[in-house]
């Protein structure tokens, strides 16, 4: 048996995130045996007294602190998870790169493009392994598309649709979180999830998106002020106080390939109905795939138009010719859900830290994700179509 290193890990920030870090790297050795690496869950941060006590109690971390210089500059922690608010990303993946340790950011990974090239770059210039949170393309139905993609099944690619429509919130007396601030969030749906999306194409594609054009808007455009945080979207108490949203709610976007193929892509985040219908659509001279995040364990495929009678899509169901859908489920049809997306990226980033390969998406992805963001934002702005700034480092997008 090979040995494994031990690889000690701290979690900054244990809201809806980090604990979902603290589980896929409890279910790394179960899922993926043959990554040579026990994880420690060596120090957990948080500002919240209840969310240190829940990590040691609860989650098994061996310590928990207030402070995330402090996790950063722990000899035992060997990565760093970035699980914080949109604002404080930039400065903990600096202070991560200045003491040298590789690390798995969510997504966006900066409040802008100019943050996440800094991030991006400065990874690249210490030569760290990164991970970045777009775990919707690890699904097997999507890597299973890919597949389809790349092999030419769908003949030349023309066109893409992409759909990031959910209900998070929709209630317009849904607490005014860190994400409805401009100076905590960036911008608001674009970058919460249209950035999935970017990525999700640009990968499902390999090519990059080089120009947009865009609009957004804001829907509800005030909320009651928390008095007591949640975790993620659920938990909050609110107050009768209200206060201002200052970014989008919604956003339309028109986008090109660099090999031409062109792309219609949506988002809202106060939808009543969807709840998180996170559709992704390609089409070729040949064929065509769909995905929905809502059925995640499904893919609907048409290959070909030489049965007329019936020519339509085949809805498959999840099997274990599906890329890792078998580490998760032995049997044909039976359900994989969220969190084993995030198993797959954990497994990514380790054996990526382990192998000094960078398999999963990274900082120089997140980066090209940014830049897209930022254009949209521009083009919102002014009306006009904008191109997108190429960026350099290790994509993996395109590989
Ligand atoms: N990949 C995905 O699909 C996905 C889904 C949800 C959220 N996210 C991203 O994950 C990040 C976190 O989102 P969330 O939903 O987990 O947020 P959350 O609101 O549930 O948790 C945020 C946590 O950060 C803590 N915190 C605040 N200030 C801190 C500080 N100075 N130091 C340490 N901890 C601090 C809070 O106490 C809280 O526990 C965001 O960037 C978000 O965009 C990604």
């Amino acid at each position: 048996m090979t040995e494994k290193k031990t690889i000690g890990a701290g979690i900054v920030s244990l809201g809806w995130m980090g604990r979902l870090h603290a589980r896929a790297y409890r279910a790394l050795g179960e899922r993926f045996p043959e990554v040579a690496a026990d994880i420690r869950l060596v120090s957990c941060c948080d500002v919240l007294e209840e969310n240190r006590r829940q990590a040691v109690d609860v989650l098994g971390f061996e310590r928990a602190v207030e402070d995330y210089h402090e996790l950063i500059n722990d000899p035992e922690v060997d990565v760093v998870d970035i699980c914080a608010p949109n604002f404080l990303h930039h400065e903990i993946a600096m202070a991560a790169i200045e003491a040298g340790k590789p690390f798995w950011i969510e997504k966006p990974m900066g409040i802008s493009a100019e943050q996440s090239a800094d991030i991006a770059r400065g990874a690249e210039a210490k030569g760290l392994i990164t991970s970045v949170g777009f775990n919707y393309r690890h699904v097997p139905a999507v890597q299973y598309a890919r597949q389809l993609i790349a092999e030419g099944r769908l003949g030349r690619i023309t066109n893409a649709r992409v759909w990031l429509i959910a209900d998070y919130a929709s209630d317009p007396k849904g607490p005014l979180t860190w994400r409805y601030e401009k100076g905590r969030a960036g911008a608001g749906v674009v970058l919460d999830l249209m950035g999935h999306g970017e990525d999700l194409v640009q990968y499902l594609l390999k090519d990059r998106i080089t120009e947009v054009t865009a609009l957004t808007d804001t829907f509800i455009d005030q909320r009651p002020k928390p008095l007591k945080a949640g975790i993620g979207h659920s938990g909050w108490v609110v107050s009768d106080e209200l206060g201002p949203v200052e970014n989008e709610d919604y956003c339309a976007i028109i986008a090109r390939f660099s090999r031409g193929a062109v792309c219609t892509m949506e988002s809202s985040r106060v939808s009543v109905g969807p709840r998180a219908e996170y559709i992704v659509e390609v089409y070729g001279t040949e064929g065509s795939i769909r995905w929905n995040f809502e059925d995640l364990n499904h893919i609907e495929v048409c290959l070909g138009r030489d049965n007329g009678a019936v020519q339509g899509y085949v809805k498959a169901m999840a099997a274990p010719d599906f890329p890792d859908f078998s580490r998760f489920q032995p049997g044909a049809g039976t359900s994989m859900g969220f969190d084993d997306m995030k198993v797959i990226e954990a497994a990514k980033f380790i054996s990526g830290v382990l192998d000094q390969t960078q398999y999963g998406p990274s900082a120089a992805d997140g980066w090209s994700a940014a830049e897209i963001d930022d254009a949209v934002v521009a083009s919102a702005s002014d009306h006009a179509w904008h191109q997108v700034r190429p960026v350099t480092g290790p994509t993996t997008y395109d590989k």
